[in-house]
Protein backbone atom coordinates (compact mmCIF):
# COMPACT_ATOMS: atom_id res chain seq x y z
CA UNK A 1 0.00 0.00 0.00
CA UNK A 2 1.33 3.26 -0.17
CA UNK A 3 0.77 6.31 1.40
CA UNK A 4 -0.54 10.14 -0.28
CA UNK A 5 0.61 13.38 1.63
CA UNK A 6 -2.07 15.43 1.88
CA UNK A 7 -1.21 19.44 2.16
CA UNK A 8 -4.52 21.71 3.30
CA UNK A 9 -3.49 25.54 1.59
CA UNK A 10 -6.89 27.75 2.07
CA UNK A 11 -9.38 24.99 2.44
CA UNK A 12 -8.45 23.14 -0.76
CA UNK A 13 -6.64 19.84 -0.33
CA UNK A 14 -4.06 19.24 -2.74
CA UNK A 15 -2.82 15.24 -2.63
CA UNK A 16 0.37 14.20 -4.30
CA UNK A 17 0.77 11.23 -5.27
CA UNK A 18 3.52 8.37 -4.75
CA UNK A 19 4.46 7.41 -8.30
CA UNK A 20 3.59 3.88 -9.36
CA UNK A 21 4.68 2.18 -12.75
CA UNK A 22 2.34 -0.86 -12.03
CA UNK A 23 -0.82 1.64 -11.85
CA UNK A 24 -3.65 0.20 -14.24
CA UNK A 25 -4.47 3.41 -16.57
CA UNK A 26 -8.41 3.87 -16.02
CA UNK A 27 -9.19 3.96 -20.03
CA UNK A 28 -8.13 2.79 -22.91
CA UNK A 29 -6.27 4.91 -25.08
CA UNK A 30 -4.95 2.65 -27.62
CA UNK A 31 -2.92 4.19 -30.66
CA UNK A 32 0.11 2.68 -31.31
CA UNK A 33 3.03 2.95 -33.36
CA UNK A 34 1.33 1.71 -36.92
CA UNK A 35 -1.68 3.61 -36.12
CA UNK A 36 0.55 6.20 -36.57
CA UNK A 37 2.22 5.62 -39.57
CA UNK A 38 -1.20 5.18 -41.07
CA UNK A 39 -1.95 8.70 -40.09
CA UNK A 40 1.18 9.93 -41.62
CA UNK A 41 -0.12 8.20 -45.23
CA UNK A 42 -3.23 9.60 -44.81
CA UNK A 43 -2.02 13.15 -44.12
CA UNK A 44 -0.22 13.48 -47.54
CA UNK A 45 -3.25 11.96 -49.04
CA UNK A 46 -4.73 8.56 -50.19
CA UNK A 47 -8.55 7.72 -50.34
CA UNK A 48 -10.74 6.40 -47.40
CA UNK A 49 -12.11 3.00 -48.01
CA UNK A 50 -15.84 2.67 -46.51
CA UNK A 51 -16.42 -0.62 -47.16
CA UNK A 52 -15.94 -2.33 -43.54
CA UNK A 53 -18.43 0.79 -42.45
CA UNK A 54 -20.94 -0.43 -45.07
CA UNK A 55 -20.68 -3.70 -44.28
CA UNK A 56 -22.00 -3.15 -40.83
CA UNK A 57 -24.41 -0.08 -41.09
CA UNK A 58 -25.37 -1.65 -44.68
CA UNK A 59 -24.98 1.24 -47.92
CA UNK A 60 -25.61 4.68 -46.97
CA UNK A 61 -23.71 8.08 -47.02
CA UNK A 62 -21.70 8.81 -43.80
CA UNK A 63 -20.93 12.25 -42.72
CA UNK A 64 -17.42 12.96 -41.16
CA UNK A 65 -16.58 15.63 -38.39
CA UNK A 66 -13.90 17.28 -36.26
CA UNK A 67 -15.33 15.64 -33.16
CA UNK A 68 -18.55 14.00 -31.60
CA UNK A 69 -19.26 17.75 -30.34
CA UNK A 70 -19.31 19.35 -33.87
CA UNK A 71 -21.53 16.52 -35.23
CA UNK A 72 -23.97 16.97 -32.79
CA UNK A 73 -23.95 20.88 -33.77
CA UNK A 74 -24.41 20.13 -37.27
CA UNK A 75 -27.21 17.52 -36.58
CA UNK A 76 -29.04 21.04 -34.33
CA UNK A 77 -28.37 23.34 -37.39
CA UNK A 78 -29.81 21.11 -39.86
CA UNK A 79 -33.18 20.61 -38.19
CA UNK A 80 -33.63 24.70 -38.70
CA UNK A 81 -35.32 25.12 -35.09
CA UNK A 82 -35.81 28.77 -34.39
CA UNK A 83 -33.01 30.43 -32.18
CA UNK A 84 -33.35 29.22 -28.52
CA UNK A 85 -34.74 26.14 -28.75
CA UNK A 86 -35.58 23.43 -25.93
CA UNK A 87 -33.18 20.66 -26.69
CA UNK A 88 -34.05 17.61 -24.33
CA UNK A 89 -30.57 16.15 -22.74
CA UNK A 90 -29.86 13.84 -20.01
CA UNK A 91 -28.16 15.80 -17.30
CA UNK A 92 -26.27 12.60 -16.68
CA UNK A 93 -23.84 13.02 -19.40
CA UNK A 94 -20.28 15.24 -20.85
CA UNK A 95 -20.98 19.03 -20.61
CA UNK A 96 -19.75 19.26 -24.31
CA UNK A 97 -22.74 18.05 -25.53
CA UNK A 98 -24.74 20.99 -23.33
CA UNK A 99 -21.85 23.38 -25.16
CA UNK A 100 -22.89 21.74 -28.69
CA UNK A 101 -26.62 23.17 -27.63
CA UNK A 102 -25.84 26.50 -26.78
CA UNK A 103 -23.10 26.90 -30.18
CA UNK A 104 -26.03 25.55 -32.09
CA UNK A 105 -28.18 28.71 -30.65
CA UNK A 106 -30.59 26.68 -28.58
CA UNK A 107 -31.10 25.37 -24.87
CA UNK A 108 -30.56 22.66 -23.35
CA UNK A 109 -33.70 20.79 -21.09
CA UNK A 110 -32.40 18.61 -18.91
CA UNK A 111 -34.09 15.26 -18.73
CA UNK A 112 -33.29 12.38 -15.72
CA UNK A 113 -32.04 9.15 -16.28
CA UNK A 114 -32.71 5.55 -14.71
CA UNK A 115 -30.34 4.99 -12.28
CA UNK A 116 -29.86 0.86 -13.46
CA UNK A 117 -29.13 1.53 -17.22
CA UNK A 118 -27.82 5.29 -16.70
CA UNK A 119 -29.57 5.78 -19.61
CA UNK A 120 -32.73 8.86 -20.47
CA UNK A 121 -36.16 7.93 -17.91
CA UNK A 122 -38.85 7.70 -19.92
CA UNK A 123 -41.40 9.24 -17.11
CA UNK A 124 -39.29 12.40 -16.35
CA UNK A 125 -39.14 12.95 -20.74
CA UNK A 126 -42.51 12.20 -20.99
CA UNK A 127 -43.47 14.79 -18.33
CA UNK A 128 -41.26 17.70 -20.05
CA UNK A 129 -41.32 16.61 -23.86
CA UNK A 130 -44.06 19.38 -24.54
CA UNK A 131 -41.69 22.02 -24.60
CA UNK A 132 -38.82 20.25 -26.62
CA UNK A 133 -38.25 20.86 -30.14
CA UNK A 134 -35.60 17.68 -30.36
CA UNK A 135 -34.80 14.99 -27.60
CA UNK A 136 -31.15 13.60 -27.42
CA UNK A 137 -30.85 10.23 -26.51
CA UNK A 138 -27.60 9.11 -25.04
CA UNK A 139 -26.57 5.18 -24.78
CA UNK A 140 -24.37 5.86 -21.78
CA UNK A 141 -21.38 3.33 -21.32
CA UNK A 142 -22.78 1.65 -24.16
CA UNK A 143 -25.67 0.37 -22.99
CA UNK A 144 -28.98 1.33 -25.14
CA UNK A 145 -31.77 3.13 -24.10
CA UNK A 146 -35.47 2.36 -24.89
CA UNK A 147 -35.62 3.42 -27.86
CA UNK A 148 -38.95 2.31 -28.70
CA UNK A 149 -40.82 3.90 -26.00
CA UNK A 150 -38.77 7.08 -26.02
CA UNK A 151 -39.43 7.19 -29.96
CA UNK A 152 -43.19 6.31 -29.06
CA UNK A 153 -42.98 9.68 -26.28
CA UNK A 154 -41.07 11.86 -28.46
CA UNK A 155 -43.77 11.25 -31.56
CA UNK A 156 -42.52 14.47 -34.28
CA UNK A 157 -40.42 15.53 -32.41
CA UNK A 158 -36.72 14.19 -34.10
CA UNK A 159 -35.01 11.67 -32.08
CA UNK A 160 -30.77 12.36 -31.70
CA UNK A 161 -29.04 9.02 -30.81
CA UNK A 162 -25.54 10.21 -29.26
CA UNK A 163 -23.36 7.05 -29.64
CA UNK A 164 -20.70 8.60 -28.61
CA UNK A 165 -20.46 5.43 -25.89
CA UNK A 166 -22.22 2.28 -28.29
CA UNK A 167 -20.52 1.65 -31.09
CA UNK A 168 -21.63 -1.77 -32.36
CA UNK A 169 -24.18 -1.79 -29.21
CA UNK A 170 -27.80 -3.09 -30.01
CA UNK A 171 -31.01 -2.61 -29.02
CA UNK A 172 -33.52 -5.23 -30.28
CA UNK A 173 -31.53 -6.18 -33.08
CA UNK A 174 -30.07 -3.00 -34.31
CA UNK A 175 -27.25 -1.36 -34.22
CA UNK A 176 -27.17 1.58 -32.03
CA UNK A 177 -27.33 4.95 -34.43
CA UNK A 178 -29.69 3.77 -37.03
CA UNK A 179 -32.89 3.86 -34.99
CA UNK A 180 -33.58 7.80 -34.08
CA UNK A 181 -33.96 10.51 -37.14
CA UNK A 182 -30.13 11.23 -36.91
CA UNK A 183 -27.33 9.88 -34.65
CA UNK A 184 -23.30 10.82 -34.65
CA UNK A 185 -20.12 8.70 -32.97
CA UNK A 186 -17.14 9.96 -31.65
CA UNK A 187 -13.64 8.78 -32.02
CA UNK A 188 -11.82 10.76 -29.52
CA UNK A 189 -8.67 8.98 -28.36
CA UNK A 190 -10.44 8.22 -24.65
CA UNK A 191 -13.32 6.32 -26.27
CA UNK A 192 -13.88 3.26 -27.40
CA UNK A 193 -11.69 3.08 -30.66
CA UNK A 194 -9.27 5.41 -30.15
CA UNK A 195 -8.76 6.85 -33.61
CA UNK A 196 -7.40 10.68 -32.14
CA UNK A 197 -10.15 12.66 -32.70
CA UNK A 198 -13.26 12.98 -34.52
CA UNK A 199 -17.19 12.38 -35.32
CA UNK A 200 -19.51 10.47 -37.78
CA UNK A 201 -23.46 11.04 -38.68
CA UNK A 202 -25.80 9.14 -40.01
CA UNK A 203 -29.19 10.16 -41.32
CA UNK A 204 -31.31 7.88 -40.89
CA UNK A 205 -34.75 10.32 -41.46
CA UNK A 206 -33.79 11.81 -45.84
CA UNK A 207 -36.33 15.25 -44.79
CA UNK A 208 -33.80 16.73 -43.35
CA UNK A 209 -31.05 16.19 -46.04
CA UNK A 210 -31.14 19.56 -48.07
CA UNK A 211 -30.06 21.59 -44.66
CA UNK A 212 -27.68 18.83 -43.50
CA UNK A 213 -25.62 18.61 -46.84
CA UNK A 214 -25.67 22.93 -46.59
CA UNK A 215 -24.10 22.29 -42.52
CA UNK A 216 -22.06 19.98 -43.39
CA UNK A 217 -20.18 21.95 -46.69
CA UNK A 218 -19.89 24.92 -44.57
CA UNK A 219 -17.30 22.92 -42.45
CA UNK A 220 -13.26 23.84 -42.91
CA UNK A 221 -10.70 21.34 -43.14
CA UNK A 222 -7.48 20.95 -41.04
CA UNK A 223 -4.19 21.64 -42.82
CA UNK A 224 -2.03 19.38 -43.26
CA UNK A 225 0.81 20.13 -40.94
CA UNK A 226 -2.29 20.15 -38.31
CA UNK A 227 -2.90 16.84 -39.40
CA UNK A 228 0.61 15.32 -38.47
CA UNK A 229 1.25 17.31 -35.19
CA UNK A 230 -2.24 15.69 -33.91
CA UNK A 231 -1.51 12.30 -34.49
CA UNK A 232 1.90 12.95 -32.91
CA UNK A 233 -0.01 14.62 -29.92
CA UNK A 234 -2.26 11.18 -30.10
CA UNK A 235 0.50 9.03 -30.20
CA UNK A 236 2.41 10.52 -27.66
CA UNK A 237 -0.94 10.92 -25.07
CA UNK A 238 -1.32 7.17 -25.39
CA UNK A 239 2.19 6.50 -24.73
CA UNK A 240 1.92 7.75 -21.60
CA UNK A 241 -1.24 6.36 -21.06
CA UNK A 242 0.14 3.00 -20.49
CA UNK A 243 2.32 1.42 -17.93
CA UNK A 244 5.28 1.80 -16.33
CA UNK A 245 4.57 5.79 -17.84
CA UNK A 246 1.40 6.34 -16.83
CA UNK A 247 1.58 5.78 -13.04
CA UNK A 248 5.12 7.28 -13.10
CA UNK A 249 3.86 10.61 -14.67
CA UNK A 250 0.61 10.67 -16.43
CA UNK A 251 -1.54 10.04 -13.31
CA UNK A 252 0.39 11.93 -10.67
CA UNK A 253 0.86 15.12 -12.81
CA UNK A 254 -2.52 15.02 -14.06
CA UNK A 255 -4.29 14.29 -10.66
CA UNK A 256 -2.15 17.78 -9.27
CA UNK A 257 -4.07 19.82 -12.12
CA UNK A 258 -7.00 18.27 -11.47
CA UNK A 259 -7.03 18.77 -7.87
CA UNK A 260 -5.36 22.22 -8.12
CA UNK A 261 -8.22 23.86 -10.39
CA UNK A 262 -11.65 22.84 -10.38
CA UNK A 263 -13.20 25.33 -12.81
CA UNK A 264 -15.17 24.23 -15.65
CA UNK A 265 -13.88 24.92 -19.60
CA UNK A 266 -16.28 25.97 -21.62
CA UNK A 267 -15.07 24.41 -24.79
CA UNK A 268 -14.93 26.18 -27.77
CA UNK A 269 -14.74 23.79 -30.67
CA UNK A 270 -13.70 24.17 -33.89
CA UNK A 271 -16.13 23.64 -36.50
CA UNK A 272 -13.96 21.35 -38.97
CA UNK A 273 -14.49 18.26 -41.30
CA UNK A 274 -12.51 15.15 -39.65
CA UNK A 275 -8.95 14.79 -40.18
CA UNK A 276 -7.56 12.44 -43.03
CA UNK A 277 -5.30 10.85 -40.49
CA UNK A 278 -8.44 10.29 -37.90
CA UNK A 279 -10.92 8.95 -40.47
CA UNK A 280 -7.95 6.48 -41.87
CA UNK A 281 -6.63 5.53 -38.60
CA UNK A 282 -10.83 4.92 -37.34
CA UNK A 283 -11.16 2.85 -40.29
CA UNK A 284 -8.41 0.87 -40.22
CA UNK A 285 -9.34 0.10 -36.23
CA UNK A 286 -12.85 -1.10 -37.21
CA UNK A 287 -11.43 -4.00 -38.63
CA UNK A 288 -10.89 -5.63 -35.37
CA UNK A 289 -13.16 -3.63 -33.46
CA UNK A 290 -15.46 -6.21 -33.61
CA UNK A 291 -13.13 -8.35 -31.80
CA UNK A 292 -11.78 -6.30 -28.94
CA UNK A 293 -15.95 -5.46 -28.18
CA UNK A 294 -16.18 -9.68 -27.89
CA UNK A 295 -12.84 -9.63 -25.71
CA UNK A 296 -14.41 -6.27 -23.55
CA UNK A 297 -17.50 -8.29 -23.17
CA UNK A 298 -15.76 -11.33 -21.74
CA UNK A 299 -13.83 -9.51 -19.00
CA UNK A 300 -17.27 -7.63 -18.62
CA UNK A 301 -19.13 -11.02 -17.83
CA UNK A 302 -15.62 -12.12 -15.42
CA UNK A 303 -16.15 -8.51 -13.40
CA UNK A 304 -19.85 -9.58 -12.95
CA UNK A 305 -19.55 -12.80 -12.10
CA UNK A 306 -16.47 -12.53 -9.93
CA UNK A 307 -18.05 -9.20 -8.17
CA UNK A 308 -21.94 -10.73 -7.78
CA UNK A 309 -21.35 -11.58 -4.11
CA UNK A 310 -20.26 -7.85 -3.00
CA UNK A 311 -22.47 -5.34 -1.90
CA UNK A 312 -22.18 -3.09 -5.12
CA UNK A 313 -24.58 -2.75 -7.37
CA UNK A 314 -23.38 -3.95 -10.97
CA UNK A 315 -24.72 -3.51 -14.37
CA UNK A 316 -26.85 -5.30 -16.27
CA UNK A 317 -27.87 -6.09 -19.50
CA UNK A 318 -31.40 -5.06 -21.15
CA UNK A 319 -33.84 -7.44 -22.46
CA UNK A 320 -33.28 -7.44 -26.02
CA UNK A 321 -30.38 -5.27 -25.84
CA UNK A 322 -26.27 -6.37 -26.86
CA UNK A 323 -24.00 -3.99 -24.80
CA UNK A 324 -20.44 -2.95 -26.31
CA UNK A 325 -19.47 -2.41 -22.59
CA UNK A 326 -17.42 0.69 -23.18
CA UNK A 327 -17.37 0.99 -19.76
CA UNK A 328 -18.07 -0.65 -16.16
CA UNK A 329 -19.74 1.30 -13.67
CA UNK A 330 -20.19 0.37 -10.62
CA UNK A 331 -22.81 1.80 -7.99
CA UNK A 332 -21.94 2.69 -4.37
CA UNK A 333 -24.05 3.51 -1.81
CA UNK A 334 -23.17 7.02 -1.50
CA UNK A 335 -20.67 9.63 -2.22
CA UNK A 336 -18.58 8.95 0.60
CA UNK A 337 -17.99 5.04 -0.54
CA UNK A 338 -17.29 6.04 -3.34
CA UNK A 339 -14.21 8.25 -3.00
CA UNK A 340 -13.06 5.68 -0.12
CA UNK A 341 -13.57 3.14 -2.58
CA UNK A 342 -11.52 4.82 -5.63
CA UNK A 343 -9.07 5.81 -3.10
CA UNK A 344 -8.53 2.81 -1.92
CA UNK A 345 -8.38 1.32 -5.39
CA UNK A 346 -5.46 3.76 -6.57
CA UNK A 347 -3.19 2.73 -3.63
CA UNK A 348 -3.59 -0.50 -4.39
CA UNK A 349 -2.64 0.13 -8.32
CA UNK A 350 -5.85 0.35 -9.72
CA UNK A 351 -7.10 3.26 -11.11
CA UNK A 352 -10.68 4.23 -11.50
CA UNK A 353 -12.99 6.99 -12.79
CA UNK A 354 -15.83 9.22 -10.98
CA UNK A 355 -17.32 9.72 -14.13
CA UNK A 356 -19.79 12.66 -14.70
CA UNK A 357 -19.47 13.33 -10.90
CA UNK A 358 -18.94 16.85 -11.54
CA UNK A 359 -21.62 17.69 -14.31
CA UNK A 360 -24.93 18.11 -11.92
CA UNK A 361 -22.84 21.10 -9.97
CA UNK A 362 -21.55 22.77 -13.54
CA UNK A 363 -24.97 22.36 -14.96
CA UNK A 364 -26.31 24.48 -11.85
CA UNK A 365 -23.67 26.94 -12.44
CA UNK A 366 -23.37 27.79 -16.47
CA UNK A 367 -26.41 25.63 -17.96
CA UNK A 368 -29.07 26.94 -15.46
CA UNK A 369 -29.91 23.50 -14.14
CA UNK A 370 -32.58 23.74 -11.63
CA UNK A 371 -32.27 20.50 -10.03
CA UNK A 372 -34.86 18.40 -11.31
CA UNK A 373 -33.11 15.47 -11.90
CA UNK A 374 -32.92 13.61 -8.29
CA UNK A 375 -31.41 9.92 -10.32
CA UNK A 376 -28.75 11.55 -12.34
CA UNK A 377 -27.22 13.75 -9.21
CA UNK A 378 -27.76 10.36 -7.32
CA UNK A 379 -25.34 8.73 -9.70
CA UNK A 380 -23.01 11.61 -10.28
CA UNK A 381 -22.52 11.01 -6.57
CA UNK A 382 -22.06 7.25 -6.26
CA UNK A 383 -20.78 5.90 -9.82
CA UNK A 384 -17.42 4.51 -10.45
CA UNK A 385 -16.00 2.98 -13.65
CA UNK A 386 -13.41 0.49 -13.40
CA UNK A 387 -11.04 -0.68 -16.10
CA UNK A 388 -12.77 -3.76 -17.88
CA UNK A 389 -10.73 -3.14 -20.88
CA UNK A 390 -10.30 -5.88 -23.96
CA UNK A 391 -5.68 -5.05 -23.34
CA UNK A 392 -6.21 -5.96 -19.89
CA UNK A 393 -4.57 -9.48 -19.35
CA UNK A 394 -5.63 -12.26 -16.87
CA UNK A 395 -3.31 -11.15 -14.30
CA UNK A 396 -4.58 -7.09 -14.09
CA UNK A 397 -8.33 -8.35 -14.40
CA UNK A 398 -7.78 -11.16 -10.75
CA UNK A 399 -6.05 -8.00 -9.23
CA UNK A 400 -9.02 -5.50 -10.20
CA UNK A 401 -11.37 -8.50 -9.07
CA UNK A 402 -9.23 -9.32 -5.65
CA UNK A 403 -9.19 -5.42 -4.73
CA UNK A 404 -12.78 -4.60 -5.59
CA UNK A 405 -14.02 -7.14 -3.38
CA UNK A 406 -11.78 -6.57 -0.93
CA UNK A 407 -12.57 -2.46 -0.51
CA UNK A 408 -16.47 -3.47 -0.78
CA UNK A 409 -16.06 -5.90 2.50
CA UNK A 410 -13.68 -3.74 4.22
CA UNK A 411 -15.92 -0.06 3.22
CA UNK A 412 -19.39 -1.03 3.07
C1 LIG B 1 -21.67 10.73 -24.41
C2 LIG B 1 -20.80 11.71 -25.11
N1 LIG B 1 -21.29 12.36 -26.19
C3 LIG B 1 -20.55 13.23 -26.88
C4 LIG B 1 -19.25 13.51 -26.51
C5 LIG B 1 -18.45 14.48 -27.30
O1 LIG B 1 -17.60 13.81 -28.19
P1 LIG B 1 -16.22 14.48 -28.62
O2 LIG B 1 -15.32 14.44 -27.44
O3 LIG B 1 -15.72 13.64 -29.77
O4 LIG B 1 -16.54 15.86 -29.03
C6 LIG B 1 -18.69 12.86 -25.38
C7 LIG B 1 -17.35 13.10 -24.86
O5 LIG B 1 -16.40 13.45 -25.11
C8 LIG B 1 -19.49 11.93 -24.69
O6 LIG B 1 -18.99 11.28 -23.61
Amino acid sequence: MRNNKNIFRANRTIEFYIPNPNLIPRFNIDYNIFDLISSFGAAFGGKSDLSKLEEIFGKRNFFFTASGRSALYVILKSLNLPPKSKIGVPLFSCTSIFDAIIKAGHVPTFIDICLDNFTINPDDLNKKTKNLSAIIVIHTFGRPADMDIIKNIAKDIPVIEDCAHSLLSEYKGKLTGTIGDLSFFSFRSRKYISAGEGGMILLNNSSYSESFNREISNLKSYSMLNDIKHSLYTYATSFLYHKPWYGLFAFPIGSLIRNTSNKKIITNFQLNSIRRSDRTVFLKKLESFKQNMELQRNNSNVLLERLSNTSLKLPFENENTKCNYYLFPILCKDKTERDDMCTYLQKAGIDSAKLWSLTPEFAMRFYNYKGDCPESEKCANRILTIPNYYSLNDGNLYHIIYHVTKAAEELT
